[in-house]
C-alpha cells in the first residue's frame, strides 16, 4: 500500500475535516469531504525534518534565513517558470492573514474590491470586514464549463473605481487554471485602470496536465510591479496545519506597507515546525507531488465518470487543477436548503454547501477528493445511491 491508497484515520486528531463534521452535519456517520486538505501523510522527507527538528527539544523564536528564501525561489522558478528575487518575500501564517493585511494596508474604508464568483467564501469576508465595497465579476457558466466575463469585469472597475482585484489562480471552487491570454487581458484591464493584481495562487502546484499553471505576476514586468502574489506549500503537501506562508511582491513601496501591517498585529515570524516543514517539503517533496497529482487526477476522472455514466441529474465540473470538484445539482429540482439536507440526511457525506461559494452556488456543492480511492469510492457510492432512491 502507498501513502496514497492507505487509510489514516485522521479522527481524534482534532482535524476540523474529520473531528468537526459530527457537530458541522449533526450526525457521526456522515463522510467528510470538505474542508481542503489531504487524507494522506505528506512526504516522508518532511516527517522526517520534522522528527529531527523536534527531537532537538528547543522550540525558541526562529527565524528564516537566506537558505529558506533560496528553496522557494528554486521551487518557484524549478514548477513554473517564474523567476524572481529572494527580496520579493514576505512571510505570513497563511493566504487567509495574508488577504487581510494586504485589504488594510492598501485600501481605505468603503474603497472598492472585485472577485470572480463563485469563490472561496473567506474572499467575502476580507472584504466585508474590513468595511470594503464589496464588487463581484460573476463567472459564464455555460455548458458546464466557466469563463470570465471580460467586459463586465472592466465595467465594474470603473463604476465602482476598484482599487484591488483578488484573483483565485487556479480557481477554488470551479477548478478552472486560467489560460494565458485570460490572464492577459485581466491583467490588462486592471494595469489600465491602476487596479492592484492580488493573485491567490495557493492551488499552483495542484494542475493537471497538459494544464499550466502561469503565475500572473510573470506575464510582464509591469503586471509583476502591479500584483501580490500569495502561496503556501500548505495545500501541496498537506501541511495546513502547519500554518506556513509567504507572500510575493515585487514593489517595493506596497511590500514596505504590507509588512508594516503584518507588524502591527506583531505578526513578524514564522512557527517553528512550519518553517521546517516548508523547507524540507519544497526541497525534497517533489517526487511525492507527482505521485499525488496522479492520484488526484485518478480520482477525478473516477468520480466524474461513475457519476456521469451512473445518474443524469449530477454535472461533474471539470477540474483543470485543484482537488476540489464542482458539482452541479440543480437537475435534482430541489432547493437549495432541500439540497444541503438531501446531502447531509440522505447521501450521508459531508460536501461543502455552494451557496457559500456566492448565490451563484445555489444547487452546487463541492468534494473534495484529496482521499484514498476507497474514501472516494464510498462517497460516490453514498451519493449515486441517495439519488436513485429520491427517484422511486
Ligand atoms: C483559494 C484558497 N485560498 C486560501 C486558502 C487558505 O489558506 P491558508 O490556510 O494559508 O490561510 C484556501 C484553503 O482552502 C484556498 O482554497
Amino acid at each position: 500500500m502507498s501513502r496514497f491508497t492507505e487509510i489514516t484515520s485522521r479522527k481524534g486528531t482534532r482535524s476540523v475535516k474529520w473531528d468537526y463534521a459530527a457537530e458541522l452535519y449533526q450526525s457521526d456517520d456522515v463522510l467528510p469531504m470538505w474542508v481542503a486538505d489531504m487524507d494522506f501523510q505528506v512526504p516522508e522527507p518532511v516527517i522526517e525534518a520534522l522528527e529531527e527538528r523536534v527531537k532537538h527539544g528547543i522550540f525558541g523564536y526562529t527565524m528564516p534565513d537566506d537558505q529558506v528564501k533560496e528553496t522557494i525561489t528554486s521551487w518557484l522558478y524549478k514548477r513554473h517558470d517564474w523567476e524572481m528575487e529572494k527580496d520579493w518575500i514576505t512571510y505570513s501564517p497563511g493566504v487567509i492573514p495574508s488577504l487581510h493585511m494586504i485589504i488594510q494596508s492598501l485600501t481605505q474604508p468603503s474603497d472598492s474590491v472585485i472577485i470572480q464568483t463563485p469563490v472561496y467564501p473567506p474572499f467575502y469576508s476580507v472584504i466585508k470586514q474590513h468595511d470594503r465595497k464589496l464588487v463581484t465579476n460573476p463567472l459564464i457558466y455555460q455548458n458546464e464549463e466557466y469563463s470570465i466575463d471580460f467586459s463586465d469585469f472592466e465595467n465594474k472597475i470603473v463604476e465602482h473605481d476598484v482599487k484591488i482585484f483578488i484573483l483565485c489562480n487556479p480557481h477554488n471552487p470551479i477548478g478552472r487554471v486560467w489560460k494565458r491570454d485570460e490572464l492577459i487581458k485581466l491583467s490588462e484591464i486592471c494595469l489600465r485602470h491602476e487596479v492592484t493584481i492580488v493573485s491567490d495562487e495557493i492551488h499552483a502546484d495542484l494542475v493537471f496536465k497538459p494544464n499550466t499553471h502561469i503565475p500572473i505576476a510573470s506575464l510582464s514586468e509591469e503586471v509583476n510591479q502591479s500584483a501580490i502574489t500569495c502561496l503556501s506549500p500548505t495545500k501541496t503537501f498537506n501541511l495546513a496545519g502547519l500554518q506556513a506562508s509567504y507572500l510575493v511582491t515585487a514593489d517595493e513601496e506596497k511590500r514596505k506597507q504590507i509588512k508594516a501591517q503584518f507588524d502591527k498585529q506583531g505578526m513578524f515570524m514564522l512557527n517553528t515546525l512550519g518553517l521546517t516543514a516548508m523547507e524540507a517539503a519544497y526541497r525534497d517533496g517533489e517526487e511525492w507531488l507527482e505521485e499525488l497529482l496522479k492520484t488526484l487526477e485518478k480520482n477525478r476522472d473516477y468520480v466524474t465518470e461513475r457519476i456521469h455514466n451512473e445518474i443524469d441529474e449530477i454535472r461533474v465540473i471539470h477540474a483543470e487543477g485543484t482537488y476540489l470538484i464542482w458539482l452541479d445539482f440543480r437537475k435534482l429540482n430541489l432547493s437549495h436548503k432541500e439540497l444541503k439536507s438531501f446531502m447531509q440526511k440522505k447521501a450521508k457525506i459531508g460536501l461543502n454547501d455552494g451557496e457559500s461559494f456566492g448565490e451563484e452556488g445555489q444547487g452546487f456543492m463541492r468534494i473534495n477528493v484529496a482521499a484514498p480511492p476507497k474514501i472516494v469510492q464510498d462517497g460516490v457510492d453514498r451519493i449515486i445511491q441517495a439519488v436513485k432512491n429520491h427517484r422511486q
